[in-house]
C-alpha cells in the first residue's frame, strides 16, 4: 500500500486490532519458547486451559483452544451443518459466517439489523425453519459496534427452538462497558439451546498474528469439536504467548483504558464534524460519509491511514475505523479533515 500511494508510515486502522501491540510478557514467553519450536505443540493446551478455566471460573472441559476463533466457526459449521440447512445470520456482520457456511453447501439467511443497526432478534425468530440449524449473534457486532442486552438475550435464548446451536461470537466482549452485556460463558450449561461462546487473543490481548482463540460451550458440546479438529492446531508460540497475556493485567487494563479514551475521543470529533456515526461498544466505530465515502476513503490512503470500506458489507455509504492510539486516532481525524475540505 505504502508503495502504491508513494507513500511512509502509514498506519493501519482496518482490522479492529490492540493499538498498543502485545504484551511484553508475550514476547518475552516467545522468545524462552523458541528453542523448542522442533516439538509438536501441546495437542491439548491444557496449561492455557487450566488458566482461563480459572479466570472465566468455569470448568476446563468447557473450553476448545483453537487457530483464531475462525477455527471454532469452521469446527462448528462441519460438524453440526448438512447440506441445505439453514444458517441464520445478522446482516451486516462478520463475513466468514456466510462464507463458511456457503462452503459448506448451507444455506445463509440473511436478517437485516433493526434501525439503530441493532441486531433484530424477533426478526431472527421469525425466520426460523424447520431446516434452521445454527444462529451467529456477534456481541458486539462487527462492523456497528451494537451489542445485544442480557435481558434480551435471555428472552430470546428461552423462546428458541431445540434443536438450535446459538453461536455467540464475542471477538470484542472485553471492550463493552455497559454492565447490562451478557457473558456468554453464563449459558453454557443446562441446554436447550445449545450456546457456543467464541473469544479471541487477536483484539484486545494483540496476538492476531498468532492465530490463537477459543470457543466455549458445554463439555458434550466440546468434546465433539475435539474430535473434528487437528490434533496439533495451535502452534506452540501461540499457546506460550496467550498464557502470558493472560497474565498481564496490567496490558490488559492499558488497553480497555486506550481504546475506552479514543471511542470518546473519536465519537466526540465524530459529532464535531457532523459526521453521523453509530455509538460503538467495541474498538471500532462506523461512520457515514454518504455519496463522498470511496473518495475520502481514497483521500485517507493518500495521507497514509488505511481504514476498512464497508461496500463487501452492503454498507458503500460507510467506513469503519479502528481505535487506535491517541497519536493514530489525532492523525485519523486530521487526515479526514483535510479529505473533506478537499472536496469542497
Ligand atoms: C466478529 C469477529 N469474530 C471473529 C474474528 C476472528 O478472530 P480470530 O482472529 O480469533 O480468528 C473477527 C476478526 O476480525 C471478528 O471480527
Amino acid at each position: 500500500m505504502e508503495r502504491e500511494y508513494g507513500i511512509s508510515g502509514a498506519i493501519k486502522m482496518a482490522s479492529n486490532e490492540n493499538p498498543l501491540g502485545p504484551s511484553s510478557k508475550a514476547i518475552i514467553a516467545i522468545k524462552k519458547c523458541l528453542n523448542h519450536i522442533y516439538r509438536y505443540p501441546d495437542a491439548n493446551a491444557q496449561l492455557l486451559k487450566f488458566h482461563l478455566a480459572q479466570k472465566l471460573g468455569i470448568s476446563e472441559d468447557s473450553i476448545l483452544i483453537a487457530n483464531g476463533s475462525n477455527e471454532v466457526i469452521e469446527l462448528t459449521l462441519k460438524l453440526f451443518l448438512r447440506c441445505k440447512q439453514e444458517v441464520i445470520i445478522p446482516e451486516p456482520t462478520f463475513s466468514l459466517y456466510a462464507k463458511f457456511t456457503q462452503a459448506l453447501d448451507g444455506i445463509p439467511v440473511r436478517v437485516p439489523l433493526k434501525s439503530d443497526f441493532c441486531i433484530n432478534l424477533e426478526a431472527i425468530r421469525d425466520n426460523i425453519t424447520s431446516q434452521t440449524r445454527i444462529i451467529f449473534i456477534n456481541n458486539p457486532n462487527n462492523p456497528t459496534g451494537t451489542i445485544i442486552k442480557k435481558r434480551e438475550l435471555e428472552k430470546f435464548l428461552k423462546l428458541l427452538p431445540e434443536n438450535i446451536i446459538v453461536v455467540l461470537d464475542e471477538a470484542y466482549g472485553e471492550f463493552v462497558e455497559d454492565p447490562e452485556f451478557p457473558q456468554g460463558k453464563d449459558y453454557l450449561l443446562n441446554p436447550p439451546p445449545w450456546v457456543i461462546t467464541l473469544r479471541t487473543f487477536s483484539k484486545v490481548y494483540g496476538l492476531a498474528g498468532l492465530r490463537i482463540g477459543y470457543g466455549l460451550a458445554s463439555p458434550e458440546i466440546i468434546s465433539y469439536l475435539n474430535r473434528v479438529r487437528q490434533p496439533f492446531n495451535v502452534n506452540i508460540l501461540a499457546q506460550a504467548a496467550a498464557v502470558a497475556a493472560l497474565a498481564d493485567q496490567e496490558h490488559f487494563e492499558k488497553t480497555l483504558q486506550v481504546v475506552s479514551e479514543g471511542r470518546r475521543y473519536l465519537s466526540e470529533q465524530f459529532n464535531q464534524l457532523g459526521i453521523k456515526y453509530i455509538p460503538s461498544h467495541s474498538n471500532f466505530i462506523m461512520f457515514y460519509l454518504g455519496k463522498n465515502c470511496l473518495q475520502i476513503y481514497e483521500g485517507l490512503l493518500e495521507r497514509g491511514v488505511i481504514v476498512r470500506p464497508l461496500t463487501s458489507f452492503g454498507f458503500p455509504e460507510y467506513l469503519r475505523v479502528s481505535i487506535g492510539t491517541f497519536d493514530e486516532n489525532k492523525r485519523f481525524i486530521q487526515s479526514l479533515k483535510e479529505a473533506l475540505f478537499s472536496l469542497k
